[in-house]
């Protein structure tokens, strides 16, 4: 980049200069940077720092490099060191003198920040649409199986009968809150560095706010110096970006398991299952695993950022370069990973008969007769005890719970009446959890009616 160096007699070592070089991250950012430019370009005008005439070139050009950048014919050159400079290159090429005023009152170190944020502001749309497209496929993959029943586990041993539908909600929640964290984060994310210079700001008569406007950040740095090195959003970008990953990985394992002979609660179709090199019969859902494995990938990137960032001195230091490529990464694998669940999730078939055999084992049911007990009366800790003791002896017996008569029953509590055997109904013991939140056919209904209405 000899253009800068006419303080110094050497020319840059090939190998510093490619080492130091950003290009090719800096292909993530060439309209972030060009959108940038053109709003600080028409803040130059506004400000009368450059002439309506060097406005109206500077501007064309911009347009022109974004029209070659849409269409990849703008091609990014390791010796101007990243996209800034070769965007006033290119810029120069294409209008000459009036090129040389665009960078006016600014500086790379504005400019990289402000290109981040806004390729993040892009990021957490796309992100934020795909977890909305992914939560309207599991309600509509919930209200197409509103009826099924399935084992609610804890500790992965069956606890008590849940709705199909509702388990599914469970994680529509947990990507609910995953856009709320994005949504957070870009308020914190849009806030303008432009106008703060290397570090000092600038003597010029720059104004930092009609940039913002343009830029439609509502916000601008107070602080130069701050505004250079900050990179929180980044962070919080990638720690949104690492709990969704979490979250689908949940949501993977789970599917994964229920997918397996031993459960056969769910079926995939062959266009997302992939099979053996030696074992015919296999049929893998490789795309569900490697969405769990990608979420390791995922975390790597939010700690290469946090400790890329944690021995940094006050002010902007060229390690700050490091901090694009983890959310680049981070973010094209989050939406793959989106994507990919999505595409799964629509190849799902849910096997109704296998999930309510498995949901129907009268064990199940021993809270719902702890509950009847405490509605005749008895105290809670006695009425576990009770049902404690009946499965033991229908254990002892080799008994099942529900092929106990009244008589055996009442050994144990005489409020034990016939209506106890119509408790052994996986269906009826869901609807009944009627509490706020609970499985019952009704809180669920409701749930995905809220759910549709604010997705759509
Ligand atoms: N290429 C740098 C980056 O991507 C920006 C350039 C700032 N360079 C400098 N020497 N101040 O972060």
């Amino acid at each position: 980049m000899d253009v800068l160096r006419k303080a110094f007699s050497q020319q840059l070592d090939q190998k510093i200069s490619d080492f130091v070089s950003s290009v090719h991250d800096d292909e993530a950012l060439i309209e972030a940077d060009l959108k940038g430019s053109l709003a600080h370009a028409a803040m130059l005008n506004q400000c009368g720092l450059i002439s309506p005439s060097d406005y109206k070139q500077i501007k064309d050009g911009l347009e022109q490099i974004l029209q070659e950048a849409k269409s990849g014919k703008f091609k990014l050159k390791a010796v101007h060191e990243d996209v800034h400079m070769n965007v006033e290159k290119r810029l120069q090429e294409i209008i000459g003198e009036a090129a040389l005023r665009l960078h006016t009152a600014r500086s790379r170190n504005d400019q990289v920040a402000l290109d981040l944020r806004i390729y993040v502001m892009e990021r957490i749309e796309v992100v934020v649409a795909l977890l909305k497209a992914l939560q309207l496929k599991l309600v509509e993959v919930a209200q197409k199986n509103s009826t099924t029943v399935m084992p609610g586990y804890t500790h992965v041993q069956r606890a008590q009968p849940i709705l199909f539908a509702h388990a599914l909600l469970a994680f529509v929640e947990a990507f609910q809150r995953d856009q709320q964290r994005f949504e957070e984060a870009a308020v914190r994310t849009k806030v303008s560095p432009l106008g703060a210079g290397a570090q000092a700001g600038t003597s010029l008569p720059v104004d930092p706010k009609f940039t913002a406007k343009l830029l439609e950040f509502p916000e601008v740095f107070a602080n130069s110096v701050d505004a250079v090195s900050d990179r929180d959003f980044v962070a919080e970008f990638l720690f949104a970006a690492s709990l969704t990953a979490t979250h689908l990985s949940q949501l993977a394992e789970t599917l994964i398991i229920w997918s397996t002979k031993e459960f056969g609660f769910i079926e995939f179709s062959d266009a997302v299952t992939t099979t053996s090199s030696l074992m015919p019969q296999k049929k893998n859902i490789d795309p569900l695993e490697i969405v769990r494995g990608k979420a390791g990938s995922i975390y790597g990137e939010l700690i290469a950022l946090l400790v890329t960032l944690k021995g940094l001195p006050l002010g902007y230091n060229r390690d700050l370069q490091e901090t694009k490529p983890p959310v680049i990464h981070a973010s094209q694998t989050l939406a793959d990973s989106l994507e990919v669940a999505i595409i799964v999730i629509s190849n799902m078939d849910v096997i109704a008969a296998k999930t309510l055999e498995a949901a129907s084992d009268p064990e199940m049911m021993s809270t719902d007769l702890v509950e009847y007990l405490v509605r005749q009366g008895v105290p809670f800790r006695k009425a576990h005890d009770t049902l404690s003791e009946v499965i033991k002896y229908s254990r002892e017996n080799g008994k099942k719970l529900s092929t106990l008569s009244l008589e055996e029953m009442k050994r144990f509590a005489p409020e034990f009446k016939e209506d106890v055997f119509a408790l052994y109904d996986a269906k009826k013991s869901a609807d009944e959890k009627i509490s706020h939140g609970g499985t019952s056919s009704a809180n669920v209904t409701k749930a995905m009616e809220s759910h549709l209405r604010n997705l759509k």
